[in-house]
């Protein structure tokens, strides 16, 4: 596995290489939720690319950059047994610019629930991901596949508009949310819960599978669910439950198919999403 730091080198490397490439973009952190998407991305290509950079645009002022968790050596290791060609740790100088260009979030979507709670936050990552989009592909390989986790809902819908709006020549392969066997999706975040305060967070996972159980019954509309998940999920801070169509349009009620059930919420001080799609 070669392991580049900048641009410029990434760039001769892939000169080098031919066949399709499977990209995923990580803050690094790595957990099995991050390594299902290299394990995708490996099954389904010839060359594997992951990057990790902890982005500072998409971190709002007061937010967690400086303390966002930092394990590049367990991160090499993870991508290394997981076969990755190349794992792609920009530094910060190589990647921004002064006074740069800027790219914003759609008006709506980019604005509503995590968009309303972080705003700012999507333009950074839109920003982020175009980047790494256009130095990892300027070579046109003969396929360009980027993966991204579902658990990020939003951030997917973004990205798949972003690419859309502007024909970007990339496939965006969404990924499953991979689950700890207690329910709680995996987050790099999670290492900020105290045993206690995890306790809690699994109200998070557990509001989500009720309300899928009524989805069975045929109880579809926003009021009935939100009632029986925020009796669930009393004992945390919750910042939302919301009910988005695929392209994250608000609806009142349950599409089946075509619905995204998400959540946030504060347990202590650690902020937590989570979503089923129905
Ligand atoms: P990060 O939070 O490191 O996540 C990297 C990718 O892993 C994202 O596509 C995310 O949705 C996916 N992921 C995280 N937890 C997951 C889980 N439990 N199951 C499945 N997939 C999961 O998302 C980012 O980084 C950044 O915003 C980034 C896109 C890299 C831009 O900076």
């Amino acid at each position: 596995m070669l392991v580049v730091n900048l641009v410029e080198e990434l760039k001769e490397k892939i000169k080098e290489l031919n066949g399709s490439i499977g990209f995923v973009p990580t803050m690094g952190a790595l957990h099995e939720g991050h390594l299902s998407l290299i394990k995708k991305a490996r099954d389904e290509n010839d060359i594997v690319i992951v990057s990790i950079f902890v982005n500072p645009t998409q971190f709002l002022e007061g937010e967690d950059l400086d303390k966002y968790p930092r394990r590049e050596k367990a991160d090499k290791k993870i991508c290394k047994l997981a076969n990755v060609d190349i794992l792609f740790m920009p530094t910060i100088n190589s990647i921004y610019n002064r006074d740069e260009l800027r790219i914003e979030a759609p008006a709506i979507r980019g604005f509503i629930l995590e968009g309303a709670k972080r705003a700012g936050h999507f333009d950074g990552v839109l920003q982020i991901v175009m980047k790494l989009f256009n130095i990892v592909s300027f070579n046109k390989p003969e396929k360009f596949r980027a993966y991204f986790g579902k658990k990020d809902a939003q951030q997917l819908t973004l990205i798949t508009q972003m690419v859309k709006d502007y024909f970007i020549n990339v496939e965006i392969i969404p990924c499953d949310i991979i689950r700890d066997s207690d329910g709680l999706a995996l987050s790099s975040r999670n290492v900020y819960l105290t045993k206690d305060e995890r306790l809690k967070a699994l109200s998070i996972s557990r509001s989500l599978k009720r309300a899928s159980k009524l989805v069975m019954q045929n109880i579809l509309d926003k009021k009935s669910i939100e009632k029986e998940m925020r009796e669930i999920m009393r004992d945390i801070e919750i910042e939302y439950i919301a009910i988005v169509d695929r392209e994250f349009n608000s609806i009142d009620k349950i599409e089946l198919k075509n619905s995204i059930l998400l959540v946030a919420g504060k347990v202590g001080n650690t902020r937590l999403i989570d979503n089923i799609w129905i």
